[in-house]
């Protein structure tokens, strides 16, 4: 079922991390559909902020340059805004390992100044939060379901997790309508390209683009399921617009699992050029690599009635040509 677009005309929307990859194409869509959309982004290095992912819309949405701990700003843009996405986030697995603070303060301490500022401003918001498959860590059955056990294996997920409690809390004491994803790995148009230090499958399209070498960790037979940057953006507008949904958790993801080489191999046919090779994982990335994981989706699919629409050849076509087209936006 596709969302209804209906539902968003000229509805007041503020996405936290509106430049990055995927609450930029949030925006795109929501512009589509006739929201009013401000942005509020602090451009930080080494995350996915890039002005290109927006240009189409720019004189469309509101973007403010300001950081989601800032609470005087978040004061002022909480205000009268009907749904809030909130994607702001250090999502950076390596910085996450080497500035585990950092991590603590930008998605714990941002996610609670977001929180507060609609406590004393505007209780009506409804809030949808972008959290991570790896709040579960290593997993004990496959697929994985929302009651499998939460034993995070670093701290990007961590404060992820502690994020959506505080969002479940503020739901269920304050009566601030709070929703949150568990999102499994994704790709498409509109990701960071620079470097390969988080979104493995977009990496591994650069390097097919390039005609360089793939380089898949270990043996590469950890698997994962992968999902599409639209399929996401359709997720994120239906559950925002079921009732039903606030106050729950949902893990959003294909639960079609593939491994990294047939996934590296799939690439390189499609791209046409590119070729596997593999790697020995660094000391860091083992240690907090949960192995296999695929999603269940069968609550999302049941409460809010979205499935993915995309399946990973068309997807990868898709992102592929984008990156193709516009390189130069996304190299450096
Ligand atoms: N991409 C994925 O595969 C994936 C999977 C699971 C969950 N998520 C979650 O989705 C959200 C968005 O991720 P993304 O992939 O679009 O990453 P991204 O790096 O492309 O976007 C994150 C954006 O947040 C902004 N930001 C960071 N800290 C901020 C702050 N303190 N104040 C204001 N803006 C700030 C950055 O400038 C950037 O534009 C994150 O919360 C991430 O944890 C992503």
């Amino acid at each position: 079922m596709a969302p209804d677009e209906a539902v968003f005309k000229g509805k007041r929307v503020l996405v936290t991390g509106g430049l990055g990859f995927i609450g930029s194409n949030l925006c795109l869509r929501l512009v589509k559909w006739g929201a009013k959309v401000t942005v509020v982004d602090n451009m930080m290095p080494r995350l996915g902020g890039n002005l290109f992912n927006v240009k189409e819309v720019a004189d469309q949405v509101k973007i403010n340059f300001s950081d989601v701990r800032d609470s005087h700003s978040m004061d002022y843009l909480v205000k009268d805004q009907e749904y809030i996405f909130h994607l702001a986030g250090q999502v950076n697995h390596v910085d996450s390992i080497r500035n585990p603070i950092q991590d603590l303060d930008i998605n714990c301490r941002g996610t609670l100044v977001l929180l507060e500022s609609c406590r004393k401003y505007n209780r009506e918001a409804k809030i949808i939060f972008s959290g991570t498959r790896g709040e579960y860590g290593s997993s004990v059955t496959l697929p994985v379901g929302e009651d499998h056990p939460t034993n995070p294996k670093g701290i990007y997920a961590v404060t992820n997790l502690t994020a959506e409690k505080m969002v479940l809390v503020y739901h269920d004491v304050h009566k601030i309508p709070g929703t949150c994803l568990r999102i499994t790995n994704t790709y498409g148009p509109r990701h960071q390209m620079a470097h390969d230090e988080y979104g493995v499958l977009n990496w591994f399209i650069r390097k097919a683009i390039d005609n360089e070498e793939i380089p898949v960790f270990g043996d590469g037979r950890i698997l994962r399921d992968f999902l599409y940057v639209d399929d996401l953006v359709d997720c994120f507008l239906q559950v925002a617009a079921c009732d039903r949904a606030y106050g729950e958790v949902f893990n959003v993801g294909t639960g079609v699992p593939i491994n990294f080489i047939d996934l590296a191999k799939k690439i390189v046919e499609i791209a046409g050029t590119g070729k596997v090779a593999f790697t020995e994982f660094t000391r860091e990335r083992k240690e907090v690599e949960p192995g296999d994981y695929y999603t269940d989706i069968s609550k999302i699919k049941r409460v809010v009635g979205w499935a993915p629409r995309t399946d990973l050849e068309q997807g990868l076509r898709k992102t592929i040509d984008f990156y193709r087209k516009h390189k130069k936006e996304y190299w450096q």
